[in-house]
């Protein structure tokens, strides 16, 4: 059966390769597992919780109307939470679209969030529709979101994929085509330009690659064989962030301590500026995360 849903998620599996299927939890309209013939491709933590008490440390969780934190205290959306509420609201499974490749739809509008949330966000004043599209290829996964402002005032959003991925050991991990971007480092707290022609991780790593140009794609890489390719829709900004060893221990549903090492997002967004949504107003962004292939090198294009 190529869509099997249940009371809390929706199992997608390729029609011709069993092995391949995605899953994705209600809750958080969240992909909990990629398995690409048979190997999974998202890192999620042994401590998460699936059961809807606390949005899933792994996966795909989505990210939306703030990313992080706010710090300007006149922003409509200072009073949210970290990284907003609808990685923390149960989505409404709206069926399956396409049939081959197989593509599922999840919806989220505010009748679904927690009414306290909600009214975080310009005292619940903002109406809007969101639209999760999820398709399953043969060594390929897109993940699409669409936003639509269905209130009489417009509103400003981030919107963020916060694809934590799955690999051997990230020491030995790199990642390419950030070179010249610029980036702010959240834990330097500082602008500059990035100056690496390949990304390795030697300590806690957490910066936001601002305004790239859409026909970079990234590759994490591992002793020259490329794991994945992340290319971005509509989405101008990427976060890279490993937790390492001490914001490991520090996170509660972070487990095994040692899980750093086996993960990293790369995380494609709208963060370091908002997007502005008239009323009436749509909104699309995505992105195709790809396995293998030759490396490519992007220099400035
Ligand atoms: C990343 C941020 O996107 O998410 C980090 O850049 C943050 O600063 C991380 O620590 C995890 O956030 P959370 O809210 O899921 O613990």
């Amino acid at each position: 059966m190529p869509v099997e849903e249940t009371d809390t998620q929706v199992i997608v599996t390729l029609p011709s390769d069993p092995t391949t299927k995605v899953t994705i939890l209600k809750y958080g309209g969240t992909v909990i597992s990629w398995l690409n013939k048979g190997n999974e491709q998202l890192w999620v933590s042994e401590g998460a919780f699936l059961d809807g008490s606390k949005p899933v440390r792994g996966g795909i969780p989505l990210v939306f109307p703030i990313f992080g934190k706010q710090k300007d205290e006149s922003h409509p959306t200072y009073p949210l939470p970290q990284h907003g509420f609808v990685r923390n609201s149960t989505w409404e499974f709206l069926g399956q679209t396409t049939a081959n490749p197989p593509t599922v739809q999840f919806g989220l509008g505010p009748e679904q969030i927690n009414s306290d949330l909600l009214k975080l966000w310009d005292n619940g004043s903002n109406d809007f529709t969101l639209i999760l599209t999820v398709k399953l290829e043969a060594e390929k996964l897109t993940t699409e979101i669409e936003v639509e402002n269905t209130g009489s005032k417009k509103f400003e959003f981030n919107w963020l994929f916060h694809t934590y991925f799955k690999i051997p050991d990230i020491t030995d991990t790199l990642i390419n085509n950030l070179i010249d971007q610029k980036c702010y480092d959240q834990l330097l707290k500082e602008h500059y330009t990035e100056k690496s022609p390949i990304i390795s991780f030697h300590e806690e790593f957490d910066r936001i690659y601002q305004s790239i140009p859409l026909d970079k794609i990234f590759q994490i890489i591992e002793f020259g064989k490329v794991l994945i390719n992340v290319r971005r829709l509509n989405l101008p900004d990427a976060v890279v962030w490993n937790p390492w060893i001490k914001k490991s221990e520090a996170t509660a549903d972070f487990f095994p301590k040692t899980g750093y090492l086996n993960m990293v997002c790369v995380e494609p967004g709208n963060v370091s500026s908002f997007i502005n949504l008239n009323a009436g107003e749509k909104w699309k962004g995505g992105q195709e995360l790809s396995i293998g292939g030759e490396i490519k090198v992007q220099t400035n294009i």
